[in-house]
């Protein structure tokens, strides 16, 4: 038995952030972030929560695989910015508004959370265990940022995206590989303290908090190795690709990652000025955006990278189906 992406789907909030309206905010300016990130807009979730983003999300998945909520048999959600700290699990609530009683979890792998719930989606099916797998990537982030951090508050968005990852016997549709990685000796350059029992109530260091520089050096390293031994590992160059998904962050991770791996530029799914970086959301939604667009068609390999808090980091090689 294989694993298949079967559909994908996203939803953002209604509301827009221009780096304009930042301006206002915080000290900086439109040709600041540009330069730095690529960033020009991100949406902002004013009255829905991280479940009200991925529920919607889910719906639009199973629109467009034609399923109903009841036919899902497990739900794994990846989130750093959960309705509630340690319980429920946003999952739960997403399965309550789905109105179905299945297994429901969260996972925590930050912006590389969609490539972990993949891997372990892909590792259920093959197993037997399951047919039917939601998987989805949902954040409100603005609500975990420090609005008066500049270095942190610009780069991100909420947004939520979702897939469903089926049984399927052709091997033709089959996700080919996922690569997963951790190395805690990075626990404190992307980390919000105040928010688990170590320090609790003790600390007013509530939000995210994130040593940029030293990220974005680790991030470009063990993203090209991850996609560099994936792609190897299976006799694959940048060419047998047609599209590159990477977790939006930064143009320039992309970019250099991109170059790295020697990936065209027309290949590489660029969607981070729109939504700034809603890490574990972000490769979802970029799919979601090129299927719309007609890019990516059915029978299209993906090749998926992400890099995250912990660290955590992975790639994945998925044909679209
Ligand atoms: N507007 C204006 N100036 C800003 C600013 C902002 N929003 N944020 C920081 N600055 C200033 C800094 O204070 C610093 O000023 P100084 O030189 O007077 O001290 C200057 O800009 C340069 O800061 P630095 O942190 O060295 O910039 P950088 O080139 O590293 O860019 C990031 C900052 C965050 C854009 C970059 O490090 C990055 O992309 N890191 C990876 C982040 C990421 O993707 N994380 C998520 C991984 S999932």
């Amino acid at each position: 038995m294989f694993a298949k992406m079967t559909s994908i789907g996203a939803y953002v909030p209604e509301k827009i952030l221009t780096n304009k309206d930042l301006e206002k905010i915080v000290d900086t300016d439109d040709e600041w972030i540009t330069k730095r990130t690529g960033i020009k807009t991100r949406h902002i979730a004013k009255d829905e929560v991280t479940s009200d983003l991925a529920y919607k999300a889910a719906l639009n998945a199973l629109k467009n695989a034609n399923m109903q909520p009841d036919e899902i048999d497990m739900i794994i959600l990846a989130t750093i910015s959960p309705d509630y700290f340690t319980m429920p699990s946003t999952a739960c609530v997403v399965a309550d508004k789905l109105g179905i009683v299945r297994p429901a979890v969260d996972i925590a792998a930050a912006c590389t959370g969609f490539i972990y719930a993949l891997a372990q989606a892909k590792a259920f099916i093959q197993s037997g265990m399951y047919k039917n797998i939601l998987i989805i990537g949902a954040e409100t982030i603005s609500k975990i940022v420090n609005w008066k951090d500049r270095t942190t508050c610009v780069l991100f968005g909420d947004g939520a995206g979702a897939a469903i990852i089926s049984a399927t016997e052709n091997k033709e549709e089959a996700i080919i590989d996922i690569d997963i990685n951790a190395d805690g000796k990075y626990q404190d350059y992307l980390i919000t303290p105040g928010r688990g029992v170590k320090y609790g109530c003790e600390t007013d260091r509530i939000w995210l908090e994130m040593k940029g520089n030293e990220t974005f050096k680790v991030a470009v390293k063990t993203l090209s190795q991850s996609v560099r031994d994936i792609l190897k590992r299976n006799n694959l160059t940048s060419e047998d690709i047609d599209w590159f998904v990477p977790h939006q962050a930064n143009y320039r991770i992309i970019d250099a990652v991109a170059r790295a791996i020697k990936m065209p530029k027309e290949k590489s799914v660029l969607t981070v000025h729109k939504y700034g970086n809603t890490s574990s959301a972000s490769i979802p939604m970029a799919i979601n955006e090129m299927v719309n667009i007609g890019k990516i068609k059915k029978g299209d390999l993906m090749l998926l990278d992400a890099f995250g808090g912990g660290f955590t980091w992975g790639s994945a090689l998925v044909p679209f189906n």
